[in-house]
């Protein structure tokens, strides 16, 4: 089946890129889940402490109440009470109106009794929230003499602790997302090196004897016996052909230069080129709206290239007959789109992102460079963008390109 062939990535290059990216990403929600669980475990202890200390509070002071005033007794009862360092602690009468409080900053800095109060009350309400007040029944000699309540609330320390696991999972996340980008980054400008050192050496390398086949041309054109000889003719269009893909790769392999340049000829010239070379039995058609004048940012030897890549593969996607549709027009300001149809076999949605990736290839003698060297002409030296805009099965597929104009 032919969705089949997209499930593997013949040369297995980056297959395991997504998978790392998960493993990366569960390892982190495994951290950050064991530790809340674990500061979970923690402020319930801390919480359970806090308790205690405040009932063993309100456990005095009724304790106290009961007591003819003493002074050893007075040192226990201060040592209690202000160990308490930590828990805001409000103590009232039983209407509610506050007597003494302690670890409330806010009410420490009030400026008046009236500000104090105030502060106290809103205070109440929210340790309401939080915890049931504890109830101290203040007895003389066996009998009640008055009631009194004691709000607290949780420690500040507890309630850091509560919003740790998710500054932590916070923490975890913004450091992932960098350590990814950065290894994205690394990737990519090693993937650059690659390309453009490549590309460079491949159009030196060709430079040599491509001058001397000129020359050889050149030498064979004066010779009175060959000249008009229709292989001269032949030999010249084939050192053309090889003088155009030595300066393609020149100019992968430097800073491209773009020029306003005119998409319908540009278009049009290169199905011409391409037309000589592929089967008859492929029709094209080529339109232009609103007119043939847009023009766009290109660097033309590049671009040509990129036509020509999406046309074989086209073709080949054709089985060698069909129809290749190309519409060009002008989308918003400063943007022109170009479209690339054919009726083909299509491509199902699963490789419509995958197609790109280097060495993806679902043909027998493919290298799957074809697109990722589009993708880049494109993405990095036009800086515009390319996609699949549609396929269907067996009804053809649309690549879109949009430019800067
Ligand atoms: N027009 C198209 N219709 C259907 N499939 C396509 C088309 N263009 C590209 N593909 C798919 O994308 C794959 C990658 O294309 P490409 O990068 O040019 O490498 P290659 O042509 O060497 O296979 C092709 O093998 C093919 O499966
Ligand atoms: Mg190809």
């Amino acid at each position: 089946m032919a969705s089949n062939l997209y499930d593997n990535t013949p040369l297995g290059l980056y297959r395991n890129r997504p998978k790392f990216k998960w493993v990366i990403l569960g390892v982190s929600v495994a951290i950050s889940m064991a530790s809340a669980y674990y500061i979970d475990i923690l402020a319930g202890q801390i919480k359970a402490r806090e308790k205690k200390l405040i009932v063993l509070y309100a456990n005095t002071l009724e304790y106290f109440s009961n007591q003819e005033n003493n002074a050893d007794l007075d040192f226990i009862f201060d040592g209690i009470i202000l160990s308490n360092k930590s828990i805001p602690v409000v103590m009232t009468d039983d209407l509610g109106n506050p007597l003494e409080y302690k670890n409330i900053g806010a009410a420490d800095r009030a400026a008046t009794a009236g500000a104090r109060r105030q502060v106290l009350l809103d205070e109440i309400r929210e340790m309401e929230k939080e915890h049931e007040p504890l109830l101290v029944t203040l007895r003389r000699g066996g009998a009640v003499t008055g009631h009194q309540f004691i709000y607290y609330k949780n420690s500040r320390l507890l309630a850091q602790l509560k919003y740790y696991p998710l500054t932590q999972f916070l923490v975890i996340g913004i450091f992932g997302m960098i350590a990814f980008l950065a290894f994205d980054y690394s990737k990519v400008a090693e993937q650059n090196k690659v390309w453009v050192g490549l590309a460079k050496e491949t159009a030196h390398q060709l430079g040599t004897p491509l001058s001397s086949l000129m020359a050889w041309v050149e030498y064979l054109k004066s010779d009175a016996e060959l000249k008009g000889m229709e292989m001269i003719a032949e030999l010249e269009k084939d050192v053309e052909r090889l003088n155009m893909i030595a300066s393609r790769f020149s100019h992968i392999g430097s800073e491209p230069i773009l020029e306003s340049t005119n998409v319908y000829r540009l278009v049009e010239r290169t199905l011409g080129y391409l037309k000589k070379r592929i089967s008859t039995r492929v029709g094209f058609t080529l339109v232009c709206f609103p007119n043939k004048d847009l023009e766009a940012n290109i660097n033309k030897p590049l671009f040509e290239w990129v036509i020509e890549n999406l046309c074989k593969n086209a073709v080949d996607a054709m089985g060698g007959e069909g129809k290749i549709h190309i519409k060009i027009l002008k989308a918003n300001e400063g943007q022109i789109i170009i479209d690339i149809s054919d009726t083909g076999k299509g491509i199902p949605k699963s490789g419509f992102s995958k197609i790109f990736q280097p060495g993806f290839t679902t043909k027998k003698r493919g290298w799957g460079l074809g697109l990722t060297l589009v993708k880049r002409i494109i993405e990095n030296y036009h800086k515009g963008k390319i996609f699949v805009k549609r396929s269907d099965a067996n009804r053809g597929a649309t690549f879109r390109i949009s430019l800067k104009s």
